[in-house]
């Protein structure tokens, strides 16, 4: 068996706040950073990484794995700027099998897997964290809380923060979007409501429609950003985090 990846699950109940430009970058930032890494995308009614990747043209996804029509090998996509790993979902169709048939494929595939991270893109709202369980196991897991600096977003955050926790997930909030003028809510006010300082703060950036638009992830494209900055530090927190986890797991023999 291969080792147990560390999974990065990208979330907020809100939609919009950048939940897809984020998994993306930090998904391409840590396989620059030198790790093997795959990028899933588990929102099925609204797939996006491919669009962002220039890998859209697939019909060979999550969707064709799920129903058994492919083989997880024919599944996973390879992103030839980076070789990143990307098991997307395609545009068209839907899950028709029951979610725990798809959740035993995805165990199946993914444990034998030597991925040293799964970052995962989820769809807005709340989604049954268990499916994650099977590829990664809750102490090898965290979540980023995805807000932007208004108050529906980070009243959306908090409910997140809220399922991760009856879950045991250990989460961080992330800011995107910062304008750095007229907040409607301020980094204290987030602050204070979630219970401690956001992990990063991620600036509005022009670039980020352009580079969806060159099917170029921003970090490539403009790696000098704010935002490319950001997240690079972002992903090498979360590198370090998932170190110290394996650091410790080593010590107590898990
Ligand atoms: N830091 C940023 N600066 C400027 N634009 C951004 C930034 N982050 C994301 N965007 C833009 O915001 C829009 C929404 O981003 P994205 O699709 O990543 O959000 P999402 O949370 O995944 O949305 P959904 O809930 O619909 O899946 C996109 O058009 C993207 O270009
Ligand atoms: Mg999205």
């Amino acid at each position: 068996m291969g080792k147990v990846p560390f999974g990065v699950i990208v979330a907020s109940h809100k939609g919009g706040v950048g939940k897809t430009t984020i998994s993306v970058n930090i998904a391409v930032a840590l396989k620059l950073l030198g790790y093997n890494v795959l990028l899933l995308d588990t929102d099925f009614t609204d797939p996006n990484i491919g669009v962002h990747l220039g890998l859209e043209d697939t019909d060979a996804g999550l969707l064709a794995l799920a129903a058994g029509k492919i083989t997880a090998s024919r599944a996973i996509s390879v992103h030839a700027p980076t070789g990143l790993h990307v098991l997307s979902c395609e545009l068209e169709g839907s899950v028709a099998i029951p979610k725990l048939v798809y959740a035993v494929r995805l165990f199946n595939i993914l444990l034998r897997s030597r991925y040293d991270f799964i970052v995962v893109d989820t769809p807005p709202g709340s989604f049954p964290i268990s499916i994650f369980n099977k590829f990664t196991r809750l102490g090898k897991m965290m979540a980023l809380i995805i807000t932007t600096p208004d108050t529906t977003a980070s009243t959306a955050a908090i409910k997140t923060a809220m399922m991760f926790d009856n879950a045991n997930v250990a989460h961080e909030l992330v800011i995107n979007m910062d304008r750095k003028r007229r907040y409607s809510i301020s980094p204290k006010e987030i602050r204070e409501a979630y219970g401690k300082k956001a992990i990063a703060m991620l600036p509005f950036d022009e670039s980020i429609p352009m580079s969806i638009g060159e099917r170029i992830p921003a970090v490539l494209l403009k790696s000098r950003s704010g935002f490319s900055r950001g997240i690079i530090a972002l992903a090498k927190i979360v590198a370090e985090r998932a170190k110290a986890i394996a650091d410790k797991d080593s010590k107590t023999g898990d």
